[in-house]
């Protein structure tokens, strides 16, 4: 917690934002508190990783500042590499390579069972590809998630790239998405509510004839992969727990074409819209700062 925020935190004896059903003062609004075991829903875990760092300490910002600047440089490397041809295995190759070369580790590798060091997602797949041998073909959209872990900090981030020309529709869409998380983005300030993020989002996309997933959510990140709080691409405008300084999130919101729904392939990963048209995301995790917000897989 930061000197002068006095008035935009919870009361004392309010219920914590954290949703542990506690007062926050003795929850997340006392000192320490990053280390404290929340109480989830149902039975009380200790050091339950998903809520235990709700506000992080500037000093842990600063780790997840220095992961999330090696995911823009990720996906800066595969800027003028991901054209025809290529294969998705490739982008794995590249992704897990640069990341080992700066002394880090690709959180997605091993993860739940995740085979590869990256998720690429093409054309319907709406995220969670695997890398494999499927090769790109001229006017296919793809998005790229990395995620680095460095000195034990995440930073998760994706972008969209079109494969040599596209279509204006497809275009249209990835830059709508675009549009979205940068929407989204502008929402967080101390005082703010969760749900204010997902109201721009859905807004902005359901303007352009697009839906907006509702089964994939932003996180909580940087001392896990994903932590509390959900962050819903949808939802209204005032609801959802309030933003504090010292969170640390995802905002990821994927845009289809068509129906939001969505359907998840044998392989337990793959997931793709139900109708087969076109889906896009961009994702960038943010600290929310004393008066606003920080994008952390940015380039300074
Ligand atoms: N990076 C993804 C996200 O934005 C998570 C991928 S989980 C994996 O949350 F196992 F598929 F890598
Ligand atoms: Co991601
Ligand atoms: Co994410």
């Amino acid at each position: 917690m930061r000197e002068g925020m006095e008035d935009k935190m919870p009361g004392r004896n309010d219920p914590c934002p954290c949703g542990s059903g506690r007062k926050f003062k003795v929850c997340h609004g006392q000192p320490g508190a990053e280390a404290l075991p929340a109480k989830p829903p149902g039975p009380l875990r200790k050091n339950n990783p998903r809520r235990a760092h709700l506000i992080k300490t500037p000093e842990q910002i600063a780790g997840i500042r220095k992961a999330g600047i090696l995911a823009a440089e990720l996906l800066d490397m595969l800027e003028d590499k991901i054209r025809p041809g290529i294969t998705t295995e490739d982008i794995n190759t590249w992704v897990h390579e640069y990341t080992k070369s700066r002394g880090a580790i690709s959180a997605p590798l091993g993860y739940k069972g995740f085979p590869k060091s990256v998720c690429t997602s093409v054309n319907e797949v709406i995220c969670h590809g695997i890398p494999g041998p499927r090769r790109l073909e001229e006017g296919d959209i793809i998005n790229v998630d990395v995620t680095p872990i460095l000195n034990g900090y995440y930073g998760d981030s994706s972008r969209m790239y079109p494969v040599g020309n596209v279509s204006p529709k497809a275009r249209h869409l990835m830059e709508n998405a675009r549009e979205c998380l940068d929407i989204g983005i502008a929402q967080v300030r101390p005082g703010a509510h969760v749900g204010d993020i997902g109201a721009a989002i859905q807004r902005h996309a359901e303007a352009a004839g697009y839906s907006v997933v509702r089964e994939f959510v932003g996180h909580g990140t940087g001392v896990n992969f994903h932590e509390d709080p959900q962050i819903p691409h949808f939802g209204r405008a005032g609801h959802g727990p309030p933003l504090l300084p010292g969170m640390v999130f995802t905002i990821e919101p994927m845009i289809n074409e068509g129906k939001w729904q969505a359907r998840v392939l044998d392989d337990n990963w793959t997931a793709i819209t139900v109708d087969g048209k076109l889906s896009a995301q961009w994702e960038h995790t943010i600290a929310v700062t004393d008066d606003g917000v920080e994008i952390l897989t940015a380039r300074a």
